[in-house]
C-alpha cells in the first residue's frame, strides 16, 4: 500500500466515530481532505461542523456541507485531524499545513481528538519533522533567536501568511523529549502565537494506517 492509499485508509476508519447528531470539528491537510470527501456518506449524522482553515472550510461547502464558526456550535463533540509527526503518549506535531492556531482551538474545544495518520508519522522522539511556530510578524526575528537559544534552527516560512495574518519559523533539529514541557516554555515567549506541539490536549485516539491495516491505539 503506498501513502496515498495508507491515508485514504485512515479517513475511511473515522466515519465509524461520527455519530447521529455529532458537533464536529475538521482539520487540514491531505489526509483530512480524503476524510472530508468520505464524510459525504454519513451527511445525515452530523448536526454541525467547522473548520479549522480556510481551506478546509471550503472544501466542505464544496462537498455540500453549511459550515459554521465554533461561536455558533459552542463545544464540539469530536475533533477528526491529521498530524505532521505522532508518540504512543499522543502527543503530536502539526502545522506543515500552517493552520496549527485554529486546529488547537478546535482540539481543546472538542470532547474526543481523533488523529488519523500513515504509520510514516510515526516517531518515538518528536521533532524530525521540523516544529512549526506560529508568529506575530513584527516579533519573527525575536523569536528566532529565542529558538536558537533552545538549539534549534528557525526558517522562516516564505511567502506563507497564516489564516490569522501571522507567520511560520519552521524550527529544525529540536529534540523534544519533553513534549508538555517545551510546549509551556516556547507558548511563554513572547510574540509566540501558537507552538505545533499538541502534548497538553493530545489526541484522544490515534487510527494510523500501515501495510496489515489500521492500528487504534485509545488513550486512557
Ligand atoms: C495542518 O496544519 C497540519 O497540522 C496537518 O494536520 C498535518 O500537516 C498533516 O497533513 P497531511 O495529512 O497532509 O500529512
Amino acid at each position: 500500500m503506498d501513502q496515498a492509499q495508507k491515508k485514504r485508509q485512515a479517513a475511511r476508519a473515522a466515519i465509524e466515530f461520527i455519530e447521529p447528531g455529532v458537533r464536529l470539528g475538521v482539520g487540514t491537510g491531505s489526509t483530512v481532505n480524503l476524510f472530508i470527501e468520505e464524510l459525504a456518506r454519513v451527511r445525515d449524522r452530523i448536526a454541525a461542523v467547522t473548520a479549522s482553515s480556510r481551506e478546509t472550510e471550503q472544501r466542505l461547502k464544496a462537498a455540500g456541507f453549511e459550515v459554521a464558526e465554533l461561536a455558533e456550535t459552542g463545544d464540539l463533540d469530536l475533533y477528526v485531524d491529521g498530524a505532521d509527526e505522532a508518540n504512543k503518549h499522543f502527543h503530536l506535531i502539526k502545522g506543515g499545513g500552517g493552520a496549527l492556531t485554529r486546529e488547537k482551538v478546535l482540539a481543546a474545544a472538542s470532547r474526543r481528538f481523533v488523529c488519523i495518520i500513515d504509520d510514516s508519522k510515526w516517531v518515538a522522539v518528536l521533532g524530525r519533522f521540523p516544529l512549526p511556530v506560529e508568529v506575530v510578524p513584527m516579533a519573527q526575528s525575536y523569536v528566532a533567536r529565542q529558538m536558537v537559544r533552545a538549539r534549534g534552527q528557525p526558517i522562516l516560512r516564505k511567502g506563507f501568511v497564516t489564516d490569522n495574518g501571522n507567520v511560520i519559523l519552521d524550527v529544525h533539529q529540536l529534540s523534544i523529549t519533553n513534549p508538555p514541557d517545551m510546549e509551556a516554555r516556547f507558548n511563554q515567549i513572547a510574540g509566540v502565537v501558537t507552538v505545533g506541539i499538541f502534548a497538553s490536549r493530545p489526541a484522544d485516539v490515534i487510527l494510523m494506517a500501515e501495510d496489515a491495516g489500521i492500528k487504534r491505539f485509545d488513550r486512557r
